[in-house]
C-alpha cells in the first residue's frame, strides 16, 4: 500500500508520517508499514519544515517529494502509484487569511481540486481530505453535527469550506472514493510558533508578555495532534465512502482559560498577559459533534490535556533550536 501525504511536512501531516512509520495504525497497511510506502508531497513553504520528519527521514519506506499541489504535472508525477492519499497541505493560519487571503484560495481551494483531478484520473483508491471544525462557523451553545450547513466566517475557513465542497462533488459526480475529517483545534509538538499554544509557551519560555485577543472569551475544544491523526487512520481505514467524520473530544476552553493553563504550565504569573485588540470576525465558540466517528468508527481521545500540555511544554523546552529562529 502506497499513502501519499500532502502537507507531510507541516504540523499534523509529519505527526501522522511519523506515526505511521513508528508504529502503523490497525487497519492501515495491515498494522505496520511495508514496501514504498510513504511518500510526502509538500511545497515547504514557511509551515513544511524537514526537521519535522527527522525520526523518520531515514527510513527506506519514506520519500519526500517537494511539490506544490497546485501544479498539475507534478501532482500527477507524485499520485501514481498510490493507493490513498491523505491531504494535510493548506494554508492553515487563520490571522494570515485576514492579512491575505489569495495563498488561501489558491492552495486550499484550485490545490484541493488538482489533487482531486489526479486522484479521479490515476485511478487511486481512496482520497481523505483533512479539514477543519471552522468551516461549520460559530455557536454558542450545542455542537455542530456532520449534516449541518457550511457558515465558514474566516478567509481560511471559507477556503478549507470550498475545499469540502469540492470533495463532496468529486464523490458524487465522479464516484470518487473520498472521505472527509472535520478536527477541532489541535496542540503538540512541532506546531508553528504562530498558532497560540506554540506561540504563548514560546514566549514565555523566552521571559516574553503574551497576547491575548479581545476580552479572552473565545471557546476551542483543545485535542491532542495524537487523537487528530489516529482519528485521520481511522476514518482512511474504516471510513464510508463519501462520509464526512467530525473529530473532537478534546478539552473545551476559553482562550483565557487556556492562557491560565499555559501560564501555569511553564511556571508564569497572568502579569505576562497583554491585552490586545480582537481578531476581526472572531468566531465566540466551536464545537463539533463526533458521536458518528465514535459510533461507527471506535474513535476514541487518548491523551488527557494534562497530560498533553506538559509533553508539549516540555517538547518546545527540550527543542529550542527547532523554534527559536521562527519566533517573531
Ligand atoms: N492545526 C489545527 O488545529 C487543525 C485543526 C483541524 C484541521 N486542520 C487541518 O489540518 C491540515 C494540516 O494543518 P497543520 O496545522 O498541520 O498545518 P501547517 O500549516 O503546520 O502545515 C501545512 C503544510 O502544508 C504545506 N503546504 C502549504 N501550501 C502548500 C502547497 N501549495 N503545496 C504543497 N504543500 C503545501 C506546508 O509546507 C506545510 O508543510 C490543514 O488542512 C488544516 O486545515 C488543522
Amino acid at each position: 500500500m502506497r499513502i501519499v501525504v500532502t502537507g507531510g511536512a507541516g504540523f499534523i501531516g509529519s505527526h501522522f508520517v511519523r506515526t505511521v512509520l513508528e508504529q502503523g495504525y490497525p487497519g492501515m497497511g495491515g498494522g505496520r508499514v511495508t514496501g514504498d510506502a510513504v511518500v510526502v508531497l509538500d511545497a515547504f513553504t514557511y509551515a513544511g519544515r524537514i526537521e519535522n520528519l527527522d525520526p523518520v527521514r531515514d527510513d527506506p519506506r519514506l520519500r519526500v517529494e517537494r511539490g506544490d499541489i497546485r501544479d498539475p504535472q507534478r501532482v500527477t508525477e507524485v499520485l501514481t502509484g498510490a493507493d490513498l492519499v491523505v491531504h494535510c497541505a493548506a494554508e492553515t493560519h487563520v490571522d494570515r487569511s485576514i492579512t491575505g487571503a489569495a495563498d488561501f484560495v489558491t492552495t486550499n481551494v484550485v490545490g484541493t481540486q488538482v489533487l482531486l483531478q489526479a486522484a479521479l484520473d490515476l485511478g487511486v483508491g481512496r482520497f481523505v481530505h483533512v479539514s477543519t471544525d471552522e468551516v461549520y462557523g460559530s455557536i454558542e451553545d450545542g455542537s455542530w453535527a456532520e449534516t449541518e450547513p457550511l457558515e465558514p466566517n474566516s478567509p481560511y475557513s471559507a477556503a478549507k469550506a470550498g475545499s469540502d465542497l469540492l470533495v463532496r462533488s468529486y464523490h458524487r459526480t465522479h464516484g470518487l472514493d473520498t472521505v472527509i475529517t472535520r478536527c477541532s483545534n489541535n496542540y503538540g509538538p512541532h506546531q508553528f510558533p504562530e498558532k497560540v499554544v506554540p506561540l504563548f509557551v514560546t514566549r514565555l519560555l523566552l521571559g516574553r508578555t503574551v497576547p491575548l485577543y479581545g476580552d479572552g472569551g473565545n471557546v476551542r475544544d483543545w485535542l491532542h495532534v495524537d487523537d487528530h491523526c489516529r482519528g485521520i487512520a481511522l476514518a482512511a481505514a474504516t471510513g464510508r465512502p463519501g462520509e464526512i467524520y467530525n473529530i473532537g473530544g478534546g478539552t473545551e476552553l476559553s482562550n483565557r482559560e487556556l492562557t491560565g493553563r499555559l501560564l501555569a504550565a511553564v511556571g508564569a504569573g497572568e502579569e505576562m498577559i497583554e491585552r490586545v485588540p480582537d481578531r476581526k470576525g472572531h468566531d465566540r465558540r466551536y464545537a463539533v459533534d463526533w458521536s458518528k466517528i465514535r459510533d461507527e468508527l471506535g474513535y476514541a481521545p487518548r491523551v488527557p490535556f494534562e497530560e498533553g500540555l506538559a509533553s508539549t511544554v516540555a517538547w518546545y523546552r527540550e527543542n529550542r533550536d527547532w523554534w527559536e529562529a521562527l519566533q517573531r
